[in-house]
C-alpha cells in the first residue's frame, strides 16, 4: 500500500435547500467524523472538510414556492446545517458555503482554465423549454416518466427509483415543475466535458488500480465504464449558479455538479489559504470522499474527470460511498417529511448526542441499504449503552470510590485475569485499528463494545466486591485494572462517541489521548483521584420512543392527507330517482357493539313514528359506540329491511369516508325534530 504523509477527507455538500436528516447523518458524516478522528487520534495530519451546496435547481423550486430568493433560502439552511452538525459533534475543519466569494472565484478560475486548455466542445442542441415561464427547464425543473424503470415522477437529472442519472430529455411525457406545462424543444448552447476523452484512464486507474474500493463503489463505476462515457454538459441556462465566466454566456451558469466539488478546493483554500496546494497538489497527501451512493459516479468519473483536464490536482484514493438508511421500513424523503432531522433530534434528546451517533453506527448501510427504527434506537441504547458500557464503567468507578475513597488504588502484582484482559484489549485493539483503516465502520463499533463486554466479563470473574471482605491487595489491583480499562475504553470510543469519551477522560482526571495509549494498562497513575461517579448513559423509556412514532405516524396521515382526491362524481339521476329515496333524521336512543361480528354496530333509533334497528358495518370507526348516543343523524328509512348476525336492520346510517378509510355518521347542524325527512 502506498504510503502517505497527510489525509484530506472531504464530506458531500449537502443541498441547502433543507435541514440534515439521519440518512445524511449515517451514509456520509458520522463515518467520516470516525475517521477523521481516528486519525487525529494516530497523530496524523488530516483536513476534514464540509460545507453547503448552495446552488442547483432544488434551492430555486423551494425559493418559489416560498416566494422568497434563493438566497433566502440557502442562509436559512446553512445555518442550521451548520449548528447542528456542530450539535453532534461533527468536527469539520471547516463548513464553507458554495455562494462564498472565495468559491465563485476558485470555480469560475477552474472552468476558465479548463476552457483556455480546450477541454469543453461547445454543443448547440435541443433543450425543453417552458413557453409560460419564459425559462430553460434543466434538471429537477422537469418530471416525467423514466425511460428505464417506468416511475412516472422521474427529475430531469435523475430517477429516484432506479436510481439512473438522466438527461432532461430522455424523459417521456415531460412536465415542466413551473407550470405544469408540457414543455417545447428549443436550440441552446453549453459546454461539455468530453468525458469520453479520460477514459481509458478512468479504466486504468479505478478498474485496475483500485480494486480494493467497496464493490458497490466499483461495481458502478465498472457499469458506466462499460457502458461507455458521453460527453457531459457543465452549464445550464438559469440565473441561480455561478456566471459561465466566457464572453457571450450571458443568462449562462455552470452546472452545479461542476461547482459543488470545486467546493471541497474553495473550503480549503478558506482554511489554509495558499498552502491549500500542499493538500490538493502534493502526491505524498491521500484524499478520501465521504459520500452517499447516489453521490458515486460525480466523485468516481465526472470529478475525477475534471481534474485530469486541469492536469495539476491529485484523484481520490478511495471513495468510501455508503448505501441508504430507511426509516421505519419506508424511504426517507425531505418533500415526504419522512425523516429524523438533526437539528430536532438535538433539541429533542439533549445530551443524547453519542445514543444516535452509536445507532447510526451500529447500523450503517456500509454493504446495503438498512433500517432506522426508535425500536432499535431504545434497545441499543438501553441493552448495549447502559447495560454494557455504561454499566462497567460505572461498576468501576463506583467501585473505587466505595473501597479507595476514589483514589487509583496501586496495582499489585498482576494475575492471570489481568494479563488476560490485556491480551484481550490489545487483540481488539489491533482488529479494531484494521477495520478503521479499512472504513469498516459497524465492525470497528462492535470491536470497541466487545472491549467492554470484556470489561465485564474480568468484574464478573475477579468479583472485587468479594475480595474487599478479605484482601484489599488483590482488590487494589482489580480495581486499579479496571480503572486503566475505563480509560481505555475512552480512547476505543473516542471516534464514535466523542461526548462519552470526553465526560469519561475528565472523569478519570486525563488530559490528552492518543491511539497509542490504547492497549497501555498504566494510563491512569495510582493516587490520581477520580471525580464522582456519574451515569455516561440513561435509560429511554418506552414512551419516549413511542412519541416519536407516533410523530412518524402523523406525518404519514398527513402526507395521505395531502394525497388524497374525493372519489369521482356518479352519473346524473333524475329527479323522480331521487325521490324515491327516503332519508330522514333519527335520534340515537342506543349504540352498541353487535357480538361475533368486528364490523356491525346496533343502533336503536328514535324516528318519530316509533322506533327502529338499524345495523351499521362501522364499528373499526368507533371504539366507544356509546359516543354516538342521543346524537341527532341521517338515516335511510325505505332501505329495504336485511338480516345479518341474526338481527333484522331496518335503514341505513349515513356516514361518510375519511381519507383515511375511516368512516364518520352524520347529522343535522341545527336542531330538527326526529322523523323529519332530508331532501
Ligand atoms: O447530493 C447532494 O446532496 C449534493 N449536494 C452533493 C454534492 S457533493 C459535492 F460534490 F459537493
Ligand atoms: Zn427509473
Amino acid at each position: 500500500m502506498k504510503e502517505f504523509k497527510r489525509t484530506l477527507i472531504t464530506t458531500a455538500l449537502p443541498y441547502a435547500n433543507g435541514p440534515v436528516h439521519i440518512g445524511h447523518l449515517a451514509g456520509v458524516y458520522v463515518p467520516a467524523d470516525i475517521y477523521a478522528r481516528y486519525l487525529r487520534l494516530k497523530g496524523e495530519e488530516v483536513l476534514m472538510i464540509g460545507g453547503s451546496d448552495e446552488h442547483g435547481v432544488p434551492i430555486t423550486i423551494k425559493a418559489k414556492k416560498e416566494g422568497v430568493t434563493p438566497q433566502d433560502i440557502v442562509d436559512r439552511y446553512h445555518n442550521i446545517i451548520k449548528d447542528s452538525f456542530e450539535g453532534l459533534g461533527i468536527s469539520f475543519d471547516v463548513y464553507g458555503r458554495t455562494t462564498s466569494e472565495t468559491h465563485r472565484k476558485t470555480a469560475s478560475e477552474f472552468f476558465k482554465t479548463l476552457y483556455d486548455k480546450g477541454e469543453f466542445i461547445e454543443k448547440t442542441s435541443m433543450q425543453l423549454y417552458d413557453e409560460e415561464a419564459n425559462q430553460f427547464l434543466a434538471d429537477r425543473y422537469v418530471t416525467g416518466t423514466c425511460p428505464h424503470c417506468g416511475n412516472p415522477n422521474a427529475y430531469g437529472d435523475q430517477c429516484e427509483a432506479c436510481g439512473t442519472s438522466l438527461n432532461a430529455t430522455d424523459l417521456i411525457d415531460p412536465k415542466s415543475a413551473l407550470t405544469g406545462n408540457t414543455p417545447v424543444l428549443k436550440e441552446t448552447s453549453h459546454w461539455y466535458l468530453p468525458l469520453d476523452k479520460w477514459q481509458s484512464r478512468l479504466e486504468e486507474w479505478i478498474l485496475k488500480d483500485h480494486t480494493e474500493w467497496r464493490s458497490n463503489v466499483y461495481g458502478q463505476c465498472k457499469s458506466w465504464l462499460e457502458m461507455g462515457l458521453q460527453p457531459r454538459a457543465v452549464s445550464r441556462d438559469l440565473d441561480w449558479g455561478i456566471p459561465v465566466p466566457v464572453e457571450g454566456a450571458e443568462g449562462k451558469v455552470l452546472y452545479v455538479w461542476f461547482d459543488a466539488p470545486i467546493g471541497y478546493i474553495s473550503n480549503t483554500i478558506d482554511l489554509v489559504g495558499d498552502d491549500y496546494t500542499k493538500w490538493w497538489k502534493d502526491p505524498e497527501t491521500r484524499m478520501l470522499h465521504f459520500i452517499g451512493k447516489d453521490n458515486i459516479v460525480f466523485h468516481c468519473i465526472v470529478f475525477p474527470s475534471m481534474l485530469m483536464a486541469e492536469g495539476s490536482y491529485n484523484l481520490p484514493d478511495n471513495v468510501p460511498a455508503n448505501e441508504f438508511l430507511n426509516l421505519e421500513d419506508d424511504k426517507i424523503s425531505t418533500s415526504r417529511n419522512w425523516a429524523v432531522w438533526l437539528h430536532e433530534y438535538l433539541e429533542e434528546f439533549p445530551g443524547k448526542q453519542d445514543v444516535l451517533r452509536y445507532v447510526l453506527t451500529a447500523n450503517a448501510p456500509e454493504t446495503k441499504d438498512n433500517n432506522f427504527t426508535w425500536k432499535d434506537f431504545q434497545t441499543r441504547n438501553n441493552s448495549e449503552l447502559v447495560a454494557i458500557l455504561g454499566n462497567f464503567v460505572n461498576r468501576a468507578v463506583v467501585l473505587t470510590h466505595k473501597y479507595f475513597g476514589g483514589e487509583v488504588p496501586a496495582a499489585g502484582e498482576l494475575g492471570e485475569p489481568e494479563l488476560a484482559l490485556i491480551a484481550e484489549i490489545n487483540k481488539l485493539k489491533d482488529e479494531l485499528s484494521e477495520a478503521l483503516d479499512n472504513f469498516h465502520f459497524r465492525e470497528g463499533l462492535r470491536l470497541a463494545m466487545d472491549m467492554a463486554r470484556a470489561g465485564n466479563k474480568y468484574l464478573q470473574e475477579t468479583e472485587p466486591w468479594k475480595t474487599a471482605k478479605s484482601d484489599m491487595a488483590r482488590t487494589a489491583t482489580i480495581l486499579n485494572t479496571a480503572i486503566q480499562m475505563c480509560a481505555n475504553l475512552s480512547i476505543a470510543f473516542e471516534p464514535f462517541l466523542p461526548f462519552m469519551s470526553a465526560k469519561l477522560v475528565k472523569m478519570l482526571g486525563g488530559d490528552k489521548i492518543t491511539w497509542a495509549m490504547l492497549g497501555c494498562f498504566d494510563l491512569v497513575p495510582a493516587g490520581a483521584k477520580i471525580g464522582e461517579p456519574e451515569l455516561l448513559f440513561e435509560k429511554i423509556e418506552d414512551s419516549v420512543v413511542e412519541a416519536q412514532v407516533k410523530k412518524l405516524e402523523d406525518t404519514k396521515k398527513a402526507n395521505e392527507l395531502l394525497a388524497w382526491k374525493p372519489e369521482p362524481v356518479k352519473p346524473d339521476v333524475d329527479f323522480e330517482t331521487f325521490e324515491k329515496i327516503d332519508i330522514r333524521v333519527g335520534k340515537v336512543l342506543e349504540c352498541k357493539k353487535v357480538k361475533k361480528s368486528k364490523k356491525l354496530l346496533q343502533f336503536l333509533i328514535e324516528d318519530g313514528m316509533g322506533t327502529r334497528t338499524i345495523l351499521s358495518g362501522i364499528a373499526q370507526s368507533y371504539e366507544d359506540p356509546s359516543v354516538l348516543v342521543g346524537k341527532e343523524i341521517c338515516f335511510v328509512a325505505n332501505f329495504a329491511p336485511r338480516k345479518m348476525m341474526g338481527i333484522e336492520s331496518q335503514g341505513m346510517i349515513m356516514s361518510a369516508v375519511n381519507p383515511d378509510g375511516t368512516l364518520t355518521v352524520i347529522g343535522p347542524t341545527g336542531p330538527v325534530h326526529p322523523g323529519s325527512q332530508v331532501g
